[in-house]
């Protein structure tokens, strides 16, 4: 099915999003398109999109396997996964383990100082407004989740966090901090569910070499560091994710050049 026939319900800075071949269900295109600080910095990773397919499939099961539910189905191709439709709770959550980006900078503490234990923050999904920082008290009255739900993405926060701590720990890299969203699912009776949504990739994570403390995520492009592509195939070749044709298409263009 090319593209250009599919309806587009949705376009985001790194996502598009079509309808889905099943009821509830959508299509999930990744782009190479990268964006920083909201919105001001524009650029291409050239090969993101099938490397964070790729990272954001292999999580989202691992996820699935401790029990985390989560949107993904299954792949479709490089660039393109199926996934559950969800109606998306506008929070982005941010949960840190080391001190960096905003909150090293908004609370004076040392980039790389470890935090005493992980905070969980959540911003308002909202672009205009620049995704400011909100308290449980926006949340509730602003009618964006309720108590219930915000326990469960509490809950559910905190265990992906101590998951992925290790998983990555385990492939020589330190989870810094990441975000995450959720999305509510209903059952016929009308009740609702939060699952896990959107991805989890080095767009959404920092991730630095246990080693070396070699930035391996979305900061090379935001501080113009270079490497960036380097850097996105350097996880997901740990991860043992890299797809086969990606790499020889990245081959090719070496021969070429
Ligand atoms: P921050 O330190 O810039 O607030 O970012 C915290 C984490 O959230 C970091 O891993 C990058 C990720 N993030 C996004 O995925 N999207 C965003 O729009 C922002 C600001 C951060």
């Amino acid at each position: 099915m090319s593209s250009n026939k599919r309806t587009p319900i949705y376009e985001g800075k790194a996502k598009q999003i079509f309808e889905g071949p099943e009821p509830g269900t959508l299509i999930a295109h990744f782009k190479d398109d990268a964006t920083a600080f909201n919105n001001q910095k524009k650029g291409q990773i050239r090969g993101k999109g099938v490397i964070n397919n790729k990272i954001s499939e292999y999580l989202m099961l691992r996820l699935s396997e401790i029990g985390i539910p989560n949107h993904f189905i299954r792949t479709l191709n490089m660039r393109e996964q199926l996934i559950r439709a969800v109606e998306i709770v506008p929070l982005e959550v941010i949960v840190r383990n080391v001190a960096a980006g905003s909150f090293a900078k908004r609370f004076g503490v040392p980039e790389g100082s470890a935090l005493r234990m992980p905070i969980v923050e959540f911003c308002l999904k909202n672009d205009e407004l620049g995704d400011p920082f909100v308290t449980e008290d926006h949340i509730f009255s602003f009618d964006i989740a309720d108590p219930m739900e915000v326990d469960d993405i509490r809950l559910m926060s905190m265990r992906i966090n101590d998951f992925m701590n290790g998983l990555f720990r385990g492939v020589g890299l330190r989870l810094i901090d990441f975000k995450i969203e959720f999305g509510r699912i209903y059952d016929e009776e009308g009740r609702s569910k939060i699952i896990l949504a959107d991805e989890i990739s080095p767009d959404s994570c920092r991730l630095w070499d246990v080693t070396t403390g070699e930035k391996l995520d979305k900061d090379r492009f935001r501080q113009d560091m270079g490497g960036v592509e380097e850097a996105y195939q350097e996880v997901a070749k740990r991860l043992g994710v890299l797809p086969s044709a990606h790499i020889a298409e990245l081959d090719d263009k070496r021969v070429e050049s």
